[in-house]
């Protein structure tokens, strides 16, 4: 076989903490910032994925699932959804028992660490005692000699937020991340609901390939083949490639999150491999 044409893809980055931490402000202070001009009134809440261009046209996929259940659920089925964990802290608090649970989901998936002391603008913040917390529990950050980057920002007010984009960004470059546009789509399932109007729809982020309007798939148990794709703003689209999370429409029976959709070629193939799970 011919070596593949590999591309650099843009991170895929799962915001995770403790209970009111921050997780949600932080995401949606990320999107309104980077929000392109005239469509912020447009923006829609229900998809648990974003892809945000930075102001340096850099491209970076949030998830936002709704938190470690999720995340149990897709490494259980061996699913690696995430190149990049921004951890969040809050200032005011304490390390918690969900904070520990996600550097736990962290380290257990081999995926960096970047934390966010957030709520800065707080009287009542003490980041020191949060590093030290962290460092009790194995997250040595910069600040404290170790590797782990770390930065102090407040998601209400958007402080350092910019400095926290750029500090995931040289992460990732370091990585190298890469995947072949080209070949038929690798993707997995992170929600899935039944619509009554449109039926079974799922957000797929798409992993390798580009996954098109009529591809034939399995996914889980059920198969399908694309009817329609919406991106985040609701705007359908024909395609979606690498890092690129999507809605898709046409699946037969709804799948699980965490499913591994794979693109065949044809429908009989994708039938056949359907009936046998
Ligand atoms: P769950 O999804 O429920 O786990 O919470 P979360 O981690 O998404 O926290 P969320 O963003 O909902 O924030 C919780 C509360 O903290 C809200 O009242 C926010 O307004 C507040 N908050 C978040 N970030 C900051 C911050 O930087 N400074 C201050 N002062 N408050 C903040
Ligand atoms: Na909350
Ligand atoms: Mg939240």
């Amino acid at each position: 076989d011919e070596p593949e044409d590999l591309k650099p893809r843009s991170a895929v980055v799962t915001i995770m903490g403790h209970v009111d931490h921050g997780k949600t402000s932080l995401l949606d202070y990320i999107r309104t910032e980077n929000v392109v001009a005239g469509e912020a009134g447009g923006i829609t809440q229900h998809i648990g994925a974003y892809e945000v261009t930075l102001e340096n046209g850099r491209e970076m996929t949030f998830l936002d699932t709704p938190g470690h259940e999720a995340f149990t659920a897709m490494r259980a089925r061996g699913a690696q959804v995430t190149d990049l964990v921004i951890l969040v802290v809050a200032a005011d608090d304490r390390v918690m028992p969900q904070t520990i649970e996600a550097i736990n989901h962290a380290q257990a998936a081999e995926v960096p660490i970047i934390v966010a002391i957030n709520k800065i603008d707080r009287e009542q913040a003490n980041p020191d005692k949060i590093m030290s917390e962290l460092a009790e529990q194995g997250v040595q950050v910069e600040q404290y000699g170790g590797k782990i980057q770390c930065e102090l920002v407040s998601a209400l007010k958007g402080t350092n937020v910019d400095s926290l984009l750029e500090k995931v960004l040289i992460e990732s470059d370091l990585m190298e991340l890469q995947a072949n546009p080209d070949r038929n789509a690798v993707g997995t399932v992170i929600e899935a609901q039944l619509d009554k109007g449109r039926g079974v729809v799922a957000t797929i982020l798409v992993q390798n390939g580009t996954l098109k309007v009529g591809d034939v798939f399995v996914g889980g148990m059920t198969s399908g083949r694309v009817r329609a794709m919406f991106d985040e703003r609701d705007q359908r689209v024909q395609e979606a490639g690498p890092s690129t999370p999507v809605q898709v429409l046409g699946f037969n029976d709804a799948p699980e999150v965490g499913d591994r959709l794979v693109v065949l070629d044809d429908e009989r193939e994708a039938r056949e491999i359907a009936s046998k799970r």
